[in-house]
């Protein structure tokens, strides 16, 4: 695998039953690219990403991230994998009964010695929150905060582990436009903070054309086409078009 590559999948198949959601799916992501997955609700886009962290089981093809096959990787192994590969839930996934302080300490106890987040955890929480710009949030509970900050407050415990790649599943999906915006500027800082890579799985053309440098359309299952979203604008094929309109 070239070593500029940090996550490389090739002919990834995934199926529930008769339901053959991923067929033959291969993709790359390159080091510092922000990619984004473009598909209809209901084809594969939150699979895809489980998949590629091992949340969800293949069924067949290869799957390496970080030079690691996931599909060889003992429970400890992908545990620390998972530590630099952060994943923004499409739901949120944060803890209702815990302040935004519990929320964001929770992967540091799970991924950082005591000692360390004795020293470091209340700092590295104020840069989290920061980046967000959700500071005053740090002892709120996740019900006292919008959609908006929800959403920020998520992406600020993905960066707590300074990860080097960012999973964004639907980023903007459930937001009104507004909101929408700044949450992909955000992400559009946070990428250049971090210089991490990320793919970001959305169906928000806006989101898609400020965050990413590439597109892939997943169609069928597959990668029906990947370019620039300028270039893919631009396509004759009615497929694609339809995203477009
Ligand atoms: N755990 C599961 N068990 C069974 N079927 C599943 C499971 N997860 C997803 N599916 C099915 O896989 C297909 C793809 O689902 P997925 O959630 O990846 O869609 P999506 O592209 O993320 O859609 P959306 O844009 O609405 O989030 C759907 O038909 C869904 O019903
Ligand atoms: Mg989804």
């Amino acid at each position: 695998m070239n070593s500029q590559t940090v996550i490389n999948i090739e002919k990834l198949n995934k199926a529930f039953g008769e339901n053959h959601v991923l067929r033959d799916f291969s993709m790359s992501l390159k080091q510092g690219e922000n990619l984004a997955i473009l598909g209809k609700s209901g084809s594969g886009k939150s699979v895809l990403i489980k998949c590629i962290i091992r949340l969800l089981a293949l069924d067949d093809g290869r799957i390496t991230v970080l030079d690691n096959d996931i599909s060889e990787m003992s429970p400890d192994e992908l545990d620390k994998l998972r530590a630099r590969v952060g994943f923004l839930f499409q739901s949120n996934a944060l803890y209702d009964s815990m302040t935004v302080r519990e929320n964001l300490e929770f992967p540091l106890r799970r991924h950082w010695k005591q000692e360390q987040r004795e020293h470091g955890a209340e700092e590295a929480i104020i840069e989290a929150l920061t980046d967000v710009g959700l500071e005053h949030t740090i002892d709120m509970m996740p019900a006292e905060l919008s959609g908006g900050m929800r959403k920020r407050i998520a992406l600020a415990r993905t960066l707590i582990l300074k990860p080097e790649i960012i999973l964004y599943d639907e980023p903007t999906t459930g937001l009104d436009p507004v909101t929408a915006r700044e949450i992909s500027n955000l992400i559009v800082s946070v990428q250049r903070k971090y210089n991490a890579s990320s793919v970001i799985i959305s169906h928000d053309m806006h989101c898609i054309s400020i965050t990413s440098n590439r597109v892939i359309m997943l169609i069928d299952g597959t990668c029906y086409a990947t370019n620039t979203f300028d270039n893919l604008r631009k396509s004759n094929d009615v497929r694609i078009k339809d995203f477009f309109e």
